[in-house]
């Protein structure tokens, strides 16, 4: 292979895999991989941290656009556990994002313009050397629409609520799979119909569904693919 470093945009919809494959291939090639999903995660968290959402759960944007100065996010490697984590103010969020209270609101707060502007631009500058992997919605179309390898992922939605349910379960969070179920079907139709950056596939993304493929079926799909972009 090649040594020539490129940026890897994979987007696609909820709880299909992505960030396991992106971390996977970073680590196969060597590269620094970007979940830009944890941003607007913890983008979340501080809003429910800092009375942006009223009692009902109900968001109130002004606050949280105000408050986004205060935000500052950054991602560390803890080599103990061995996994990339994300930092919100300096403090470790890393589990705490990933629940289902938070899974019940990002989207919510990731349909705001200011929200994606402002986590558009920490991406693009975390992307600024090549050598990457990043994950999320709009990575093909708008944080690095000159990537030079775009993926864009699907599963059957049963399937995923039943990876996501068992993410879950294995970290020890009591959830029902109906309960996921109705968050993915209802974070997939607010991500793929916001007005600002929704979900969609770039025109030059090629689509990996991965419903009934293992993971070694899948990094043998990305292998073909990015040595014939590697030659290129
Ligand atoms: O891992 P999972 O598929 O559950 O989602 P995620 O990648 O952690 O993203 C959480 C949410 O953030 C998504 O449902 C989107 O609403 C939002 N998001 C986005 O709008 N744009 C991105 N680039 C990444 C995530």
């Amino acid at each position: 292979m090649s040594n020539r470093q490129v940026v890897i945009a994979i987007d696609g919809y909820s709880s299909c895999g992505k960030s396991t494959f992106a971390k996977a291939i970073a680590k196969k090639l060597g590269y620094a991989y970007i979940d830009s999903g944890a941003m607007y995660r913890a983008t979340t968290l501080y809003g429910l941290q800092n009375g942006a959402f009223d009692a009902e759960g109900t968001l109130n944007s002004t606050k949280l656009i105000q408050a986004l100065p205060q935000i500052t996010i950054t991602f560390k490697f803890n080599n103990e556990k061995s996994r990339n984590e994300t930092y919100l103010n300096g403090t470790c969020v890393e589990d705490e994002i990933r629940t289902i209270a938070i899974a019940d609101k990002v989207s919510r707060v990731a349909e705001i313009a200011e929200v994606r502007e402002q986590m558009v631009l920490l991406q693009q500058q975390m992307g600024q050397e090549k050598g990457i992997v990043m994950d999320g919605r709009d990575i093909g179309t708008v944080v690095f629409p000159d990537a030079e390898f775009k993926i864009f992922m699907t599963a059957d939605p049963a399937i995923r609520a039943q990876r996501r349910y068992d993410e879950l379960k294995a970290k020890g969070e009591t959830v029902d799979i109906k309960e996921v179920e109705e968050n993915i079907r209802k974070r997939d139709y607010i991500d793929e119909n916001r007005e600002v950056s929704p979900l969609r596939k770039a025109d030059d993304a090629l689509v990996l569904d991965n419903s009934h493929i293992t993971v070694e079926q899948q990094m043998k799909w990305v292998e073909e693919h990015l040595n014939r972009i590697l030659e290129k």
